[in-house]
């Protein structure tokens, strides 16, 4: 989390930073800071967004052509003006910013206290910023080698830029952990948490890898690593276009992303599968066929909605293709000393492909010998590049905080997995394998019609937005689907809500049902049709409001809910992509009513780069 931005060219470095970190705010909002050099080296910081930066500095001289801005989700110390970024160093001679956290600061700090160093924060950045000062002074280096040799002494994760006031040419950046991209344009050079603030200006970028450190001088990038080998820099050129990254007339980036749904599903199966001739090709999967055929168990890892992604293919390649599915939180399985066998396969699945304990949790299995398969939405990201092999979800830039058209896109090619290994190992014949091939290329056509739902949603939410407590209920491939629903909700809206499987609620959850209670049941037409009317059935004795989404022409349910949402109808396999919908859309417009700020909700961040 956090977003860092710096320039250094011919232009005026401040609206270039200030807009990058709008839109990097997806990252953190809690504080903002920008750094510039214009004779001196001067910082500028506050509290709150980077709106409320740009109020305060609207006064001041913010000119220069070399700065650095940074955007906060605090670790380390409460959000306030003092543990905003940038953090000078004692003699306020050199300033940093930071995204990551520093695991050994306290420390670190201790000895720097004792050498005379002053801090002015709680902050692990402003420690990170004295030992690089402390070293310059004792080894009488130059700031670059002192950022290098700092390198050594420091354990956590880190992006970081460094300023000096001494050398008004220099930009100084490194990275282990935390993201990090150089932008290369004509005379001028970017450094970012990702690209999005770059690609306006230049489509060239370099990904800095871990343990390598930047110095771009004098119009000339370095880059070399922590032990002082001079690397060639692999340059790349992104296609991105700009009005994905921008909000195109809708409100909010999350209702713009809800909407975005039948393109973004339809790119994330282009080129992959073609339903007229049954075939399906995954480049990724392809090298590493016979051992998703002959694989003993597939682990999945990954953390919030990207799990309910992974919960969903649990049920997919365990019907489709008949191979034992484990999914896992990243962050619990990581420090489980978890049994992981070269037999087995781990597909890690990440949106940014920055979530640290996803990282962590497929460097775990990998040193144990297993297959890693990444599924990442943003291309270049540090799990795409740690993956054996992987795809990627081609949903297009994702920036609402919570996640939909990720979910989305990450079914879709879990679904083409489960498809492939399926027809690989013969668990799958090839009927069944048509028929849902043809369903999966109608998805797109019928997700559009389940967003013309909106108007409907919208009322419902009405009645329902000063609700304080909100149950999810699903069974089968819906039962994911409650869980996703219920994370939306208590994200966006912070009302609070819980997704449970419709047959477990019986024992717990349905103590809390009375007549003030909401209860969303996705009860489309499957295998487990009747037991959810049964478990509907319960819910009505103990008059809680149900609200039902059903599959078009149901007449069972609509004649017991408060309240019916009808999807169209879809194989049991391919459901989630349709039933999430009203889901997405009932969090937004509660969320909106109760006027949340809907695209950055308190507290959370959208890349969870901490463990
Ligand atoms: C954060 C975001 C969630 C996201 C989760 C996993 O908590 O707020 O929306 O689902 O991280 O992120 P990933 O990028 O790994 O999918």
């Amino acid at each position: 989390m956090c977003g860092i931005v710096a320039y250094v060219g011919h232009r005026d470095a401040c609206p270039i930073i200030l807009k990058g970190l709008k839109r990097l705010e997806y990252r953190g909002y809690d504080s903002a800071g920008i750094a510039l050099m214009n004779g001196d080296l001067s910082v500028y910081k506050r509290k709150g967004k980077v709106s409320d930066l740009e109020e305060f500095i609207v006064d001041k001289d913010v000119h220069g052509h070399i700065g650095m801005g940074h955007t906060r989700w605090a670790t380390h110390g409460e959000p306030n003006d003092v543990n905003a970024h940038p953090h000078y160093s004692s003699s306020k001679r050199i300033a940093i910013i930071h995204n990551g956290i520093i695991e050994n600061y306290a420390a670190l700090k201790t000895l720097l206290l004792e050498k005379g160093h002053t801090f002015q924060s709680e902050t692990d950045s402003e420690v990170f910023i004295n030992l690089i000062e402390d070293i310059q002074q004792n080894s009488k280096c130059s700031l670059p080698e002192a950022v290098r040799l700092a390198l050594h002494e420091v354990v956590g994760a880190y992006a970081i830029v460094v300023l000096s006031k001494e050398d008004q040419n220099t930009l100084i950046a490194a990275r282990k952990g935390s993201p990090l991209v150089v932008g290369i344009g004509e005379g001028e050079y970017f450094l970012a948490s990702d690209a999005t603030p770059i690609i306006e200006y230049t489509n060239d970028v370099v990904y800095v890898n871990d343990f390598e450190l930047v110095v771009i001088r004098d119009g000339e990038l370095e880059i070399r690593t922590k032990e002082d080998v001079v690397q060639t820099p692999y340059v790349q050129r992104l296609e991105m276009a700009l009005e994905s990254i921008e909000k195109g007339g809708y409100p909010h980036f999350m209702l713009k992303e809800i909407f975005e749904q039948p393109r973004s599903i339809l790119d994330s199966m282009r080129g992959r599968m073609i339903a007229e001739s049954n075939h399906l090709m995954m480049g990724g999967i392809r090298e590493f066929e016979n051992k998703f055929v002959n694989a003993e168990r597939i682990l999945i890892v990954a953390c919030g909605t990207s799990w309910h992604a992974g919960l969903v293919a649990e049920y997919l390649i365990e019907d489709l293709a008949r191979i034992p599915v484990e999914v896992e939180y990243a962050s619990e399985f990581r420090y489980r000393n978890p049994i992981i066998s070269e037999r087995d396969i781990v597909i890690a699945i990440s949106q940014s492909g920055e979530t640290a304990d996803t990282l962590a949790a497929l460097e775990l299995a990998k040193s144990k010998g297993a297959t890693i398969f990444g599924i990442c939405n943003v291309v270049g990201s540090s799990i795409a590049r740690a993956t054996d092999a992987g795809a990627y979800t081609h949903a297009g830039p994702e920036i609402g905080v919570a996640s939909t058209k990720a979910f989305t896109a990450q079914v879709t090619v879990l679904s083409l997995i489960a498809m492939i290994i399926g027809s690989k190992r013969g668990t799958l014949e090839t009927t069944k394998l048509h028929q849902l091939m043809v369903e999966l290329e109608s998805i797109p056509a019928k997700v559009e019609r389940a967003l013309l739902l909106d108007v409907q949603i919208q009322e419902i939410s009405a009645t329902f937005k000063d609700a304080t407590n909100f149950l999810y209920l699903g069974r089968g491939y819906n039962f994911p689907v409650a869980l996703e629903g219920a994370l939306k909700l208590k994200e966006i809206s912070y009302i609070h809500a819980e997704g449970y499987p419709a047959a477990e609620m019986k024992h717990g959850p349905i103590a809390l049902i009375d007549e003030h209670m909401p209860v969303v049941v996705i009860a489309t037409k499957d295998s487990s049709y009747e037991k959810i009317v049964s478990n509907i059935q319960e819910v009505k004795a103990r008059k809680g409001r149900i609200i039902a989404i059903v599959t078009e022409g149901d007449t069972t349910i609509p004649a017991m809910a408060d309240y019916v949402i009808e999807i169209p109808e879809t194989s049991e396999h391919l459901v989630p992509l349709l039933s999430v919908i009203p889901l997405q859309l009932l969090s937004y417009h509660i969320a909106v009513m109760r006027g949340c700020n809907v695209d950055q909700p308190r507290n959370l961040a959208k890349s969870v780069t901490v463990e």
